[in-house]
């Protein structure tokens, strides 16, 4: 096990009508608030009510910016900061999913960097000083509601890049599983996938001796393939929405890579690179490419991903050889996020091999592409050869 420092200094309110939180949590540091949302989402629920109806009571005066689009866009987060600055706003309020909260991120570090934001997440410049900000999470997915990250797009340079900065984390989140009730089928699979991701990235680390972060990662799998089905046939279950919402948090506030390297996280970066170029959903692109890595890098070193199919998809090792075990986990893996409806191969966007090239440059958004197996442009080709 390496050593580490573990530290989130998010405070999570979870259950049932917690939405009562947001006054103490405000308490006297919001008196100018921007509360930013999406599309719309939030005012066919009743969580745009819930929420003004809390901001009403303690007499905040609220400015509000709205539209903010899946793959949050650097024009919105631009908006964002102009409002900031000529309204005074004094606490940011995200009320909906990962989106809107990567968006406020990165408003929260703009309104004090002398430059173009930009520079903060292509990590030219650090960030000195943040504006405070909290989340109201309405769909389970990145756990950007408790971590540092941000992905922002850029759509004029066709670039999704992802941040981070200690000063990144919101100060406080609200989690309310009946606020998801209203996700549809195709975002929840979307989120189960994204969260189910995040764990595998994690789970592909080379660091030796770390049972209790292996084992974490494997409860956390087993409980969201065990709670997804179910999910799927009864969406309004209270008990199924906060199993998922709860997973989607720690899969990816920094409990399961303490100890190790860290995980890999290619193909996070190559789905980056296909979102910037073709817009399409997070959590569906990981769902085509994460198994098609997993194949590619069992070629070569099969070890970990026999250990997910024997330990996570109960897969029979006997008289098998190393990599018939972990192809038939991934086929596992595969079959299961097929069976909850999502899409399997990169066709379903109607994405083709035209664009190849652009695809595997906007990959290397980092210098390095991937950790338990290092990317060339070659290898980030393969897979999304085998994707197609
Ligand atoms: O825009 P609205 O109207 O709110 O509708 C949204 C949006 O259309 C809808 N939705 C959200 N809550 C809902 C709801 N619809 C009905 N009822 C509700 N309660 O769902 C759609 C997708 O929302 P979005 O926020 O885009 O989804 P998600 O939470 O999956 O976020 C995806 C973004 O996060 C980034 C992704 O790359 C992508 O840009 N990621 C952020 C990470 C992080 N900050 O740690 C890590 C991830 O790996 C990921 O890269
Ligand atoms: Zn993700």
């Amino acid at each position: 096990m390496q050593s580490f420092m573990q530290h989130n200094p998010t405070r999570l309110w979870f259950g049932h009508e917690q939405i009562g939180q947001l006054k103490q949590e405000l308490g006297n540091k919001g008196k100018r608030v921007l509360l930013v949302y999406g599309g719309g989402s939030i005012k066919k629920n009743r969580v745009y009510n819930a929420v003004l109806s809390e901001l009403e009571q303690m007499e905040a005066e609220v400015i509000e910016l709205s539209g903010v689009e899946p793959n949050p866009r650097l024009t919105t987060v631009h908006k964002g900061i102009d409002i900031c600055r000529q309204e005074k706003v004094d606490f940011i309020l995200a009320v909906g999913g990962g989106s809107v909260i990567d968006c406020v991120k990165a408003i929260s570090v703009g309104v004090y960097y002398n430059g173009d934001v930009w520079d903060i997440i292509t990590r030219k410049a650090s960030v000195e000083q943040a504006l405070p900000f909290g989340t109201v999470l309405t769909l389970a997915a990145t756990g950007s509601e408790m971590n540092n990250i941000s992905v922002i797009t850029n759509w004029e340079m066709n670039e999704k890049r992802g941040w981070a900065s200690p000063l990144a984390y919101p100060a406080f989140s609200i989690l309310d599983p009946s606020y998801t009730y209203s996700v549809p089928l195709d975002q929840t699979v979307y989120g189960i996938v994204d969260m189910m991701s995040h764990v595998l990235e994690q789970y592909f680390h080379r660091t030796e001796h770390v049972p209790m972060m292996d084992r974490f990662m494997e409860s956390v799998l087993l409980t969201i393939m065990e709670a997804a089905p179910d999910l799927i046939r009864e969406p309004d279950n209270f008990d199924l929405r906060a199993t998922i919402m709860y997973a989607g948090t720690t899969a990816f506030n920094g409990l399961l890579s303490s100890g190790t390297d860290g995980g890999d996280w290619a193909s996070h970066q190559i789905e980056h690179g296909l979102s910037a170029v073709y817009d399409i959903p997070h959590g569906g692109g990981l769902g085509i490419i994460f198994p098609n890595w997993m194949s590619h890098c069992a070629e070569e070193d099969p070890s970990r991903m026999k250990l997910l199919a024997i330990r996570v998809f109960q897969v029979d090792p006997s008289g098998k050889s190393d990599k018939a075990i972990a192809l038939e986990g991934i086929a596992a893996l595969r079959e299961f996020w097929n069976s909850l409806g999502a899409p399997s191969r990169l066709a379903d966007y109607n994405i083709d091999s035209s664009r190849l090239d652009e695809l595997v440059e906007k990959s290397f958004m980092k210098p390095q592409v991937g950790s338990y197996k290092i990317m060339t442009r070659d290898t980030v080709r393969d897979i999304l050869i085998r994707s197609m």
